[in-house]
């Protein structure tokens, strides 16, 4: 099979090392990839929201399925753009429709699927400048924090937390009146503050059946303990222990099957990744958010616990024969952990050569490139998030251990990464 596959990250990179190991695989391209992917495949200067230009590639290599890795080109309708085109239509796209896609383009659909679907999530309203003064006397009366969300994608930049009135009516005045987040924040969801632990869970649905993929944590936060600014993701981990039996099944019964029945049932059509976001309150799990891709860095501890074929998995899909497919899971726990350039997630530089690559002797680490390229024969920065280790361990302490270790022999100029991630499951275990 020729894939092509759509995207620049570490995610990307992830997918890219796995879908290589597929004997099914027998061309492999990434667009636009980064200096990572060139070594699994063919990289393509090609951005995934131009249509024309991934159709033109599709055409001219043949392309016999289209793994879609970033949210834009699905919120854009990627799968719609190829259902429709002559040439394009017996291409299987992994991904869901535009429509489906809204369940992370649209914070307010999202919230509206679930409470039609009764899954348990943060008690909300939905404001716009029409009701801007009704929502002024909700946020009076709310209690604290409160939630303000835009609606729509903000580069995971949308959600505010704000810690008193003023504030909550500071910001909504921003989203709604002076348009802070452009388009996107047109339309703001106020919500309840949920106090919990988070965890991420994936499941990879044909549209009729599902599988559950291992579940992860990742750690957003720059800072030591997580402190400080957000970030697109600093590291993670999986399994997550308190993600026991017990809790997987309510989130299975509560969530997953319904999420699974609530598309059905609305006629969305999803064959692809569903990304649920989650917190534990008190054991309870409730839906903070939908993304209709893989989470990253998540990823990078997703795949490497995956013993399946992965490409056998994306056909299953395709084909909608996802029942007949039994996951594999590695016993062992996965951490990793991001190197971002000095600065991020504020100003930064690039261009730095990055040292250290060829070093890795141990074949049961893991390095997934992010922001990074290819020049002549070195490798150079090209981003925030430059690349994650990835090892295995016992725990999560030794798996941890392991990608720091890595970590030291690599280094480019600024380089910073947290030496914490898994700091709070550290407790009682001996690995
Ligand atoms: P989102 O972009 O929806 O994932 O939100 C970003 C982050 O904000 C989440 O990972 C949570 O840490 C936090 N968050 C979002 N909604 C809530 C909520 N209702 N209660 C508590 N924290 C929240
Ligand atoms: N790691 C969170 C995300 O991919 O959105």
């Amino acid at each position: 099979m020729n894939i092509l596959l759509l995207g620049a990250g570490g995610r990307e990179h992830a997918l890219a090392w796995k879908i290589a190991q597929s004997p099914l695989t027998s061309a492999l391209f990434i667009a636009p990839g980064n200096a990572g992917t060139a070594l699994c495949g063919t990289n393509v200067a090609v951005n995934p929201t131009d249509f024309e230009a991934v159709k033109n590639l599709c055409v001219s290599n043949g392309i016999d399925m289209v793994i879609v890795g970033p949210e834009e080109p699905l919120v854009k309708g990627i799968y719609d753009f190829f259902a429709a085109d002559a040439d394009l239509k017996t291409i299987p796209v992994i991904g869901p429709s535009g429509e489906a896609a809204m369940l992370e383009g649209s914070k307010a659909f999202a919230k509206r699927f679930m409470n039609r679907h009764n899954i348990p999530t943060a008690g909300y309203k939905e404001f716009d400048n029409e009701n801007y003064t009704e929502g002024v006397s909700y946020l009076t009366e709310h209690s604290l924090p409160i939630v303000l969300k835009a609606d729509g994608l903000a580069a995971g930049k949308g959600v505010i937390i704000a810690q008193n009135h003023v504030e909550a009516m500071a910001e909504f005045e921003l989203m709604l009146q002076q348009a802070k987040f452009g388009d996107a924040g047109k339309k703001v969801v106020v919500e309840e503050f949920l106090r919990g632990v988070e965890l991420s869970v994936f499941v990879l649905t044909d549209g009729k059946d599902y599988l559950i993929l291992p579940e992860a944590k990742d750690y957003k936060k720059i800072g030591i303990g997580d402190t400080g600014l957000n970030t697109g993701g600093m590291g993670a981990v999986s399994p997550v222990p308190f993600a026991d039996e017990l809790f997987m099944k309510k989130v299975k019964e509560r969530i997953i099957e319904p999420t699974i029945k609530g598309l059905q049932q609305d006629q969305l059509d999803y064959k692809g990744f569903v990304f649920i976001g989650l917190i534990s309150v008190d054991n309870e799990p409730y839906v903070i958010e939908y993304n209709c891709r893989l989470g990253d860095p998540e990823t990078e501890v997703v795949l490497p616990r995956i013993k399946n074929d992965l490409v056998e998995i994306f056909d299953a899909v395709a084909k909608t024969k996802l029942k007949d497919i039994k996951l594999e899971i590695d016993e062992r726990a996965a951490a990793t952990v991001m190197a971002v350039s000095g600065g991020y997630p504020g100003n930064y530089e690039t261009g730095f050569e990055i040292d250290g690559l060829d070093v890795l002797n141990e074949d049961d680490v893991l390095v997934f490139h992010a922001g990074t390229t290819v020049d002549g024969e070195k490798i150079l920065t090209k981003g925030g998030r430059v690349l994650t280790v990835t090892a295995y361990g016992a725990g999560i302490p030794e798996a941890v251990r392991r990608a720091l270790k890595i970590l030291e022999f690599i280094s480019f100029e600024g380089m910073y990464y947290r030496k914490d991630i898994g700091f709070e499951f550290k407790h009682g275990e001996e690995n």
